[in-house]
């Protein structure tokens, strides 16, 4: 039997959570609150993927290609090198000329896959994409096209997606298309922020990984000079910083628990 193909992420701590990275040819959803760490990882993944063999795509619906070079130098990650080397391309474009794109035999996009060699894609943010319809079965099977024409292209996809709710205990609205999204994906990966004695921590969960068994505890991450960095479980730490543990467990189930 073969072994399972991963696609590492280079994240550390991450890959530990995914059992040693997305499956490949899959479609994942990285979801988030404003600011909290969404295109820096897919940025790493995407520089890790270039840095070992598995060149690599950032598909932008809103952010100039310059502010991903600029990001990216902020992390020691010099993309623009990587274009030179053909080893990255970031595309600017619009959802619609995408979908035509990809509906097409040869598109630019299944150009680069063939000239390129490119194995993974960063979608950031699917959230545009989203905005082509306000009718939910529309919405639906647009989404499913796309994800499926990326998986024929033998991509490894990330999407990232805005989550309009900056703290787990805000009370939100459970919308249409969110729920379809979550539940085309292959993997769901939820980065929130969580407030534990007034201060601000970062938090990461896999909530679900299809056809993989995934870490199901909640981490702390920071995001430091070189990217994210995944830590050890709240669990453990609960006691030495609350000393309230039954507060603790309440304020994580508020902030991972959909109502
Ligand atoms: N060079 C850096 N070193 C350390 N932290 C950084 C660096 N650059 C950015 N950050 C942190 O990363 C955060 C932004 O992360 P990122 O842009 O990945 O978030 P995002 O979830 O994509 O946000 P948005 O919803 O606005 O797209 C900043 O708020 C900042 O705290
Ligand atoms: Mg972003």
């Amino acid at each position: 039997m073969q072994p399972e193909e991963r696609a590492v992420t280079g994240v550390p701590g991450f890959d530990a959570m995914l059992r040693g990275g997305f499956l490949t040819r899959t479609a994942n959803l990285l979801e988030g609150a404003p600011g909290c760490g969404k295109t820096t990882l897919g940025m790493q993944f995407i520089h890790y993927g270039a840095t070992h063999g598995e060149p690599g795509l950032i598909l932008t619906f809103e952010q100039f290609p310059e502010q991903y070079y600029r990001d990216a130098a902020g992390f020691g990650w010099d993309f623009r090198e990587l274009e030179r080397r053909r080893l990255l391309q970031v595309i600017m474009s619009s959802p619609e000329v995408t979908k035509a794109d990809l509906e097409r035999f040869n598109g630019r996009i299944a150009g680069l896959v063939s000239n390129m060699g490119v194995k993974r894609i960063l979608v950031d943010s699917i959230s545009q994409f989203e905005r082509m319809t306000d009718d939910p079965v529309e919405l639906r099977n647009l989404l499913h096209g796309f994800l499926n024409a990326l998986r024929r292209e033998g991509l490894t996809a990330l999407f990232t997606r805005e989550a309009y709710v900056l703290l787990g205990d805000e009370q939100r609205e459970e919308d249409e298309t969110e729920a379809s999204m979550s539940f085309l994906v292959d993997s769901y990966v939820l980065l929130r922020y969580v407030e534990i004695e007034s201060a601000i921590h970062r938090a990461i969960i896999v909530l679900k990984m299809r056809g993989s068994a995934h870490d199901t505890h909640i981490r702390q991450f920071d995001i430091g000079p070189h990217g994210l960095v995944v830590q050890e479980p709240f669990k453990g730490r609960e006691g030495i910083l609350s000393g309230t543990p039954q507060y603790m467990a309440e304020s994580f189930i508020k902030a991972f628990v959909r109502r």
